[in-house]
């Protein structure tokens, strides 16, 4: 998994639960208490020690999984890809927009790192504001994809009705479309 998702899991608990915990997560995962993933920002992390990661992480933090993915999707959403990849978001004015662009967002920045093995999405009309969404990935990720949602709806103020039908489906109801 690329390190910019690293690094944004790094920023997150920093800035949520502080220093000294995300110490205590480096340490638990035999990293130097000094580490910081910015210095691996464009590089290709081996997918097992991500995941390895994340657990241990919310273990140490003693929170579950979910709110973990929530915290990361919240902060991933509204300040650390504004900050670093603006682009991305001219044009989108709603948590639909975005939603909707996401498979393309995505072929984009793996077009940038070729290491970079990016989820797909599938959209189903149902009606124009609400869409089945199916996630196409080798990862098992879709409870982060769902959290990254709630992160772009704080973004744009909306409230989207989420209700996973699977484990790689959700139909979306978007309040603003
Ligand atoms: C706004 C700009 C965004 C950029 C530049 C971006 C970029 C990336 C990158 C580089 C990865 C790692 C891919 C890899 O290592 O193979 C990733 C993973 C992921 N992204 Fe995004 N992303 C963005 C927004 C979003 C949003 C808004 C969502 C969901 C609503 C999302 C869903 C995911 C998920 C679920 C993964 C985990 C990998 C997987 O499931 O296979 N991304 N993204």
């Amino acid at each position: 998994m690329q390190g910019t998702i690293h690094y944004c899991l790094e920023e997150t608990i920093i800035q949520k639960y502080g220093k000294e915990k995300w110490q205590e997560c480096l340490k638990s995962c035999n990293l130097p208490p000094n580490y910081s993933f910015i210095t691996q920002l464009k590089e290709d992390i081996d997918e097992k020690q991500t995941i390895n990661f994340i657990f241990k992480s919310a273990e140490i933090l003693g929170i579950s999984l979910q709110q973990l993915f929530d915290d990361f999707g919240v902060y991933w959403c509204t300040e650390y890809a504004p900050k670093l990849y603006s682009g991305f978001y001219i044009g989108c004015n709603t948590t639909k927009d975005m939603v909707l662009k996401l498979t393309k967002i995505h072929e984009m920045f793996g077009k940038l790192r070729e290491t970079a093995l990016p989820p797909r999405f599938e959209y189903k009309e149902l009606a124009p504001n609400k869409y089945e969404v199916t996630y196409i990935s080798q990862r098992k990720l879709f409870d982060l994809y769902i959290s990254l949602v709630k992160g772009l709806d704080v973004y744009f103020n909306n409230q989207t009705q989420i209700e996973k039908i699977s484990e790689n489906k959700a139909i979306m109801t978007f309040s603003h479309y």
